[in-house]
């Protein structure tokens, strides 16, 4: 059994032998997974290049250690419990045999329709059941999933359907989501115009029954695929390092790049991580609301709680709908013991009064999470007031799509916990702050860029087609160390605040966002000559888009002009990219060298101008008056 720490003087002891012998460490907890061939080499790696190998020479299948591993204790146990969208639609559980049984008969599917060991599937759906099973479904013969977060527009689907050349997507009719119904399949079918040449078939699961438009050269119904598959499925036999998915996320620059993970690593982390962060037992009800769509799905609702043999929650809809007690009223109804959510949620609900939270029992939570985004004070201690009661400490866990498990955290029970902290590395992790040298910052009470320092299982081993990208981004800031992009702070006692990114990443509501990527949709518009989008303070998205805008002469900066570039991001990227404010300005601040002076932009954009640092070298200055009084700052 995965190593579940119980103790302070244990985390210490086991975050000593982790770091003094991390091999040693990771091959222990390794030796409590199924394994087909043992590994020959726990670890080999450089981050030059960068080339990180761990449990080379195994071979494996994560969905053995999911699934199979479980059937002998646990078979009548729920795997995955799913609540609709509808509050009086009924609640479908899925035992692990049950999981098993779905997923090697949608396995053998995949196979029947031509899919094979290394080809990539497409996944665009909502959230149901469905797309646990199909992502399990890949893993099982070895296919590599990229799940593409179905709030994304046709546009930026194709986008990653063509980077990795997907064979086949996998969609639903509709995706039910409070009191609207959206249609799922019209957006791939818009996508396949766009030039995806490389897919060959497109499975759509029934989930509302809406109408839908049919190619039936191309488009088969779940249901028919799976009719009459076995409900076994040989597992494919991966190597460790054999890719297990890709994921897109944003950077500061260009198009969103696909985080490949690997198998072994992965699968150690997840399930180490899991069982150590949330302290799950046998028995309990946890309940992640993130969506498939984003790493946090991946790994903290799918992948390491199957892993561990918990009871994972997926549930279809909004923390809104029917009102703001969504939550609470679930967790009530499943006696939910693990709870984690994004301090977006937490913001906009406790935005909503206190009788929602107020009105159910949450007597059975043990252990209440936030990730995504760092959490403030204010929302830190409703959370811990509201609905942990003081007596659920809160996990304020910090990650990256790239890092693929939890980096940082309290463990419950174990260390303390401080407001805004993420406070201390999980065992195996070594994190460290430098300056903008590379020079290491020591002592507390210290701030700095935050890297880690020595490989960890579930790292990103590269970025999909483009190698280089990812030693640039990553590997190629300070010598040695993985680079995360974030600002961090340790305090007087040595506990871990992170502040958000140094780069041009911005974090909306929890959703990644490259400025650059706004930008470029923005330019699309037809009337728009340049534009520079900066993050600004926002009191429920933790961070909100605001878009400076150059258009061109006669444009009239009217709500008209404001809907038709939203429109324009809404089709390029997808809603959750719109900007919030939008400035029409005659020029943006540049350097000498043609670069937008960014700081200047996000100082007037906070409504805070009043110490804009030096402006004089700038190639045109008195554009920066002009934009304040724009502004109204
Ligand atoms: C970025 C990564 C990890 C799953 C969801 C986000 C920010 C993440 C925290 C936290 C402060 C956090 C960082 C990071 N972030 N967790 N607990 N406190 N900031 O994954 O989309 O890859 O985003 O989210 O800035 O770099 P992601």
């Amino acid at each position: 059994m995965t190593l579940q720490i119980k103790s302070l003087k244990q985390y210490k002891k086991v975050y000593q032998e982790s770091v003094d012998n991390p091999e040693q460490f990771w091959a222990e907890q390794a030796a409590t997974f199924q394994w087909q061939k043992k590994w020959d080499k726990v670890l080999s790696w450089d981050f030059k290049k960068p080339d990180v190998k761990w449990f080379e020479g195994g071979k494996m299948n994560i969905t053995e250690n999911c699934l199979d591993r479980h059937l002998k204790d646990r078979a009548d146990q729920t795997a995955i419990l799913w609540e609709p969208n509808d509050p009086n639609a009924k609640t479908v559980k899925y035992s692990y045999q049950d999981l098993y049984e779905e997923v090697c008969r949608f396995g053998n599917a995949l196979r029947a329709k031509g899919i094979k060991k290394g080809d990539r599937v497409c996944f665009y759906m909502p959230m149901v059941a469905e797309l646990a099973i199909g992502v399990l479904a890949c893993a099982r013969i070895g296919a590599v999933h990229s799940v593409v977060f179905a709030g994304f527009s046709a546009t930026a689907l194709a986008d990653r359907i063509k980077d990795a050349s997907c064979k086949m997507v996998i969609c639903s009719d509709y995706n039910a989501r409070g009191a609207k119904n959206i249609p799922v399949k019209q957006v791939v079918d818009e996508a396949m115009l766009q030039g995806c040449t490389s897919v060959e078939t497109v499975i759509v699961h029934k989930n509302t029954g809406g109408k839908v438009n049919w190619e039936p050269a191309r488009d088969v119904w779940w249901s028919d695929a799976v009719y009459r598959r076995q409900k076994h499925c040989k597992p494919a036999a991966m190597s460790s390092e054999d890719m297990l998915f890709i994921l897109y996320t944003s950077g500061s620059t260009g198009k969103p790049k696909g985080v490949v993970h690997t198998c072994g690593g992965y699968m150690v982390y997840t399930c180490f991580s899991f069982k150590n962060v949330f302290q799950y037992e046998k028995g309990d009800v946890y309940w992640c609301t993130a969506d498939i769509g984003w790493i946090t799905g991946h790994s903290y609702i799918v992948y390491g709680p199957l892993l561990a043999g918990a009871t994972t929650m997926m549930f279809e809809g909004v923390p809104t709908y029917p009102d703001a007690g969504r939550f609470w009223q679930i967790c009530e109804k499943h006696k939910v013991n693990q709870f984690y959510t994004a301090p977006t949620a937490i913001r906009a609900l406790m935005a909503k009064g206190d009788e929602y939270v107020e009105k159910y029992d949450l007597s059975d939570l043990k252990v209440i999470g936030s990730v995504g985004e760092p959490i403030n004070v204010e929302a830190w201690n409703w959370y811990n007031e509201k609905v942990g009661k003081g007596n659920a400490p809160i996990v304020d866990t910090w990650w990256q799509t790239e890092t693929g498990g939890i980096m940082i955290t309290p463990l419950p029970g174990i260390t303390d916990t401080k407001p805004c902290y993420a406070s201390y590395p999980m065992p195996g992790i070594q994190p460290i702050l430098v300056d903008s040298q590379g020079v290491l910052v020591e002592g507390n009470d210290v701030e700095g860029l935050l890297c880690v320092k020595f490989p960890w299982p579930s790292m990103i081993r590269t970025t999909y087609g483009d190698h280089e990208r990812c030693r640039q981004v990553y590997f190629s800031s300070f010598e040695n160390m993985y680079f995360t992009g974030d600002g961090c702070r340790r305090d007087s006692e040595g506990r871990l605040r992170i502040i958000g990114r140094v780069d041009d990443v911005i974090n909306v509501s929890g959703h990644r966002m490259g400025t650059a990527e706004v930008e470029n949709a923005i330019n699309e518009h037809p009337a728009v000559i340049e534009s520079a989008v900066v993050g600004y303070p926002h009191d429920i998205k933790g961070q909100g888009i605001f878009a400076y805008i150059i258009a061109q002469e006669g444009t009239v900066g009217d709500a008209g002009f404001e809907k038709s570039i939203r429109d324009v991001v809404v089709k390029e990227i997808g809603p959750i990219a719109k900007p919030d404010k939008m400035l029409v300005v005659p020029g943006l601040p540049k350097t000498r060298s043609g670069k937008i002076m960014r700081r200047i932009l996000r100082k007037i954009a906070s409504g805070d101008a009043s110490n804009l640092g030096d402006i004089s070298t700038l190639l045109n200055p008195d554009v920066v008056a002009v934009i304040k009084e724009a502004a109204g700052v």
